[in-house]
């Protein structure tokens, strides 16, 4: 039959948050436009950013990528910004032990305005990033970090460095696996157009950000 050739396509919402200069709009831009500048501009309220991923044969992924000011830790925006998001980066400075502190105020905000359709967590990837630069007062082993991670109820964490590229698609593919396990466990879903899957279908993605127009 013809079914085998029918591309399943979803459109992720994934939140990048953190604190100020830990790394965020660097780390997308890394991952969507392949580019690196040492320039810092800080990101005020939020940005977009979309990638297209051919994960399989089957599948193609639009991943929206919401870029959180770090500074809006201190606004009411976020539960706006954090709406109907299905994953999650966390990214903080491995050269800046104060950026790590503030994961867990971090977490804690986005576990407390979001939710999934089932009511569960978000899946949220945490990021050291910076290692390309020596820690400064960071020294948690690995397994404190798995342990951080478990109790704090991140799915994982890898150190990355937007500027040398490492591990920037590797944790991405390792959240979107995961946020692509729980669409295809969630009976919310529908599909549109025959062969296309919105998370929301009542969403009204603005189609010159190249997102659907459900
Ligand atoms: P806000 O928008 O203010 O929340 O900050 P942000 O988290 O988006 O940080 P941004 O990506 O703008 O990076 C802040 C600074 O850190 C910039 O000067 C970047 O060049 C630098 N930077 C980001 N990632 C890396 C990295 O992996 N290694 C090094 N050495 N510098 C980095
Ligand atoms: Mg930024």
């Amino acid at each position: 039959m013809a079914q085998s050739s029918v591309k399943k396509e979803y459109l992720f919402k994934i939140l990048v948050i953190g604190e100020l200069g830990a790394g965020k709009t660097s780390i997308i831009k890394r991952y969507v436009h392949q580019y690196f500048s040492q320039h810092y501009r800080a990101t005020i309220g939020v940005d977009f950013a979309l990638k297209i991923i051919n994960w399989d044969e089957n599948t193609v992924i639009r991943v929206q990528l919401w870029d959180i000011a770090g500074q809006e830790r201190f606004g009411n925006m976020t539960r706006v910004y954090y709406k109907e998001a299905v994953g999650c980066i966390l990214v903080f400075d491995v050269t800046r032990p104060a950026s790590f502190e503030a994961v867990q105020k971090w977490k804690l905000d986005l576990d407390t305005k979001v939710q999934l359709p089932n009511g569960s967590r978000i899946p949220c990837v945490l990021l050291g990033n910076k290692c390309d630069q020596a820690r400064e007062g960071f020294f948690l082993t690995h397994e404190q970090m798995d342990a951080y991670c478990k109790e704090k109820g991140f799915i994982g964490w890898f150190e990355t460095s937007a500027k040398d590229n490492i591990h920037i698609d590797e944790s991405a593919t390792f959240l979107l696996g995961k946020v692509l396990e729980n669409a295809m466990n969630d009976t919310t879903l529908t599909e549109v157009d025959g062969d296309r899957i919105a998370i929301d279908p009542t969403t009204d993605y603005d189609t010159d950000k190249g997102g659907c127009k459900c």
